[in-house]
């Protein structure tokens, strides 16, 4: 029996590349609203005994995890052998401890939640920073995918005399590991951050590359503070308009428009979150890592 596969809200283009693989049956799934706003849930492919996947980029992550808790629990209900997660964009990862007095430490709570549902999990790229792996809170197996051999495939394709910026000490391990595949130079700058809507950057001495094209690269653009207050440093310092690249175009508001406003000259991400911006492409690693799991 093949695998099915549910694309669960608005992930329709990783489901192109599991059509072509050939290997998997696209499942048919209905989740809507009642006129109460409780979920109704109602899967017409026949799961038992099959693997089943759910495609869900966990941007939004508030309106999207009871669907998916009751999606995971039908699926059982009906049989499903396994029951897996592809959650290109994973959510809740930043509030990793306890910054004030009070505050929950909502990655604990909301991986323990999803762990509870799910038998295996694939993401790419988590926000992993004072915690080291996926394991300190996901009990469910876990498979973490990298998209730094993809962005340094586009910068060498595309960019003449790159110059890499990480914008802040987490960004680190992302853009050393893109600059040594790309054979770029890159500097990691110090950001402070104020509060939601505000950082400060500094930025070391950079003007020996004056002559190279910056590149901007973040795990996650939100409000998209982070890289602008960078791009207003590279123009304080008279350097050339940067490329910003996030691997997550989880853009809040209006913050796509205002970065592309404030100096950048391109904003380009990876498809882990289906937006405009999205230009390099992780689907055939993603079909790939699925494969591996479920042979
Ligand atoms: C956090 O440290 C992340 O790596 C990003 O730098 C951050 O999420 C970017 O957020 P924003 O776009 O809101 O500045």
């Amino acid at each position: 029996m093949r695998p099915v596969i549910f694309s669960l809200f608005d992930d329709s283009q990783f489901l192109k590349t599991f059509k072509e693989e050939g290997d998997y049956e696209i499942g048919d799934i209905i989740i809507r609203s009642f006129p109460d706003e409780e979920t109704y849930i109602k899967i017409n492919t026949d799961v038992k005994n099959r693997h089943v996947i759910f495609i869900a980029s966990l941007n939004h992550p508030n309106n999207k995890l009871l669907p998916l808790i009751f999606a995971a629990s039908t699926a059982k209900d009906l049989g499903a052998k396994k029951i897996g997660l592809v959650a290109p964009y994973l959510a809740y990862m930043r509030q990793d401890k306890q910054f004030n007095p009070g505050e929950g430490v909502t990655s604990t709570y909301f991986a323990s939640l999803l762990s509870r549902y799910y038998d295996w999990l694939i993401t790419v790229d988590p926000h992993l920073h004072r915690r080291h792996s996926l394991d300190e809170i996901y009990t469910t197996s876990n498979y973490v995918l990298n998209a730094t051999e993809a962005i340094s495939r586009w910068i060498k394709q595309n960019v003449m005399n790159p110059f890499l910026i990480g914008p802040d000490k987490e960004s680190e391990q992302w853009v050393s590991s893109i600059a040594q595949k790309s054979k770029a130079p890159f500097v990691i700058l110090e950001k402070i951050r104020k509060d939601d809507y505000s950082v400060e950057i500094s930025l070391p001495h950079i003007e020996e590359y004056k002559n190279h094209t910056p590149v901007i690269v973040d795990d996650i653009i939100s409000t998209g503070r982070t890289m602008i207050e960078t791009i207003k440093q590279l123009k304080n310092l008279q350097m050339k308009s940067p490329i910003c690249i996030g691997v997550h175009a989880v853009f809040a508001g209006n913050a796509y428009e205002e970065l592309l406003k404030s100096g950048a000259s391109k904003v380009i991400t990876c498809n882990t979150i289906a937006h405009v911006s999205n230009v390099i492409d992780l689907s055939d690693m993603i079909v790939k890592t699925v494969k591996d799991i479920i042979n």
